[in-house]
């Protein structure tokens, strides 16, 4: 399904460069924006499909939550530097050991690193920190728009969506991914405003056995 998107995308693309009409333009750019909700959605609904799958059959695999989250903020930083955005890393010499599904953990760990790109302005910061309190709590703060008014609690449900980020594409499966993978480990995902300033803090709390 991603392919065929992908393909149909870069069509538009193309088309969308050799119009001259703003109207025609501003057509094709709504059609491309449809595009982008689908493909995206198609890959969260594939995701959440994993998580369930492999939620059953979970992999125990010893693994340093630190390191995980280390490589999750490297996979993004493209991302994120295409926003001037800096992802500052305060994480720990030593390791946070557990057994999980690194698959899954890192998945969790993308779609709040993911929210907090998407909802943040240029030129902002985001750190990351890992913590422990008799629990191991990963946290990434952001300087972004915060949930506004939205029911925290209820963001994690399939399809959920604030109702201040309609002008940003999205499917509503990335807080519901990260929050599955933490009951699954034990865990929870825990939400809340940024205490610091504006935005949004999400972190994911696991069980320091
Ligand atoms: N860092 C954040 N700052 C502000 N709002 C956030 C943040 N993270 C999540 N949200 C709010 O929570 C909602 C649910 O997030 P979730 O990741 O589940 O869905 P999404 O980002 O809308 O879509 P997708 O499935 O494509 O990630 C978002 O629509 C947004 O309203
Ligand atoms: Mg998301």
């Amino acid at each position: 399904m991603r392919t065929p998107l992908a393909t149909v995308r870069a069509q538009a693309e193309i088309i969308h460069r050799r119009l001259n009409k703003p109207e025609h333009r501003t057509t094709i750019r709504e059609m491309i924006r449809a595009i982008d909700e689908s493909s995206r959605s198609a890959g969260q609904l594939l995701d959440h499909a994993m998580v369930t799958f492999r939620a059953d059959s979970l992999e125990h695999t010893p693994l340093d939550l630190v390191e995980l989250l280390g490589e999750t903020c490297a996979r993004l930083a493209p991302t994120a530097e295409l926003k001037d955005i800096a992802i500052k890393t305060n994480l720990p010499d030593a390791a946070f050991d557990f057994i999980g599904d690194s698959v899954l953990l890192q998945g969790a760990l993308r779609n709040i690193l993911d929210n907090a790109i998407k909802y943040s302005p240029e030129d902002s910061e985001i750190t990351v920190s890992a913590a422990r309190n008799g629990n191991y709590v990963l946290s990434i703060r952001d300087q972004g728009r915060g949930f506004g008014d939205a029911d925290i609690q209820d963001l994690t449900s399939r399809f959920s969506r604030g109702s201040n980020v309609s002008d940003i594409v999205g499917s509503g499966l990335g807080l519901t991914i990260a929050d599955e993978v933490a009951r699954s480990h034990g865990g929870r995902l825990e939400i809340s405003e940024n205490t610091e300033g504006p935005g949004a803090c999400v972190s994911l709390v696991l069980p320091q056995s």
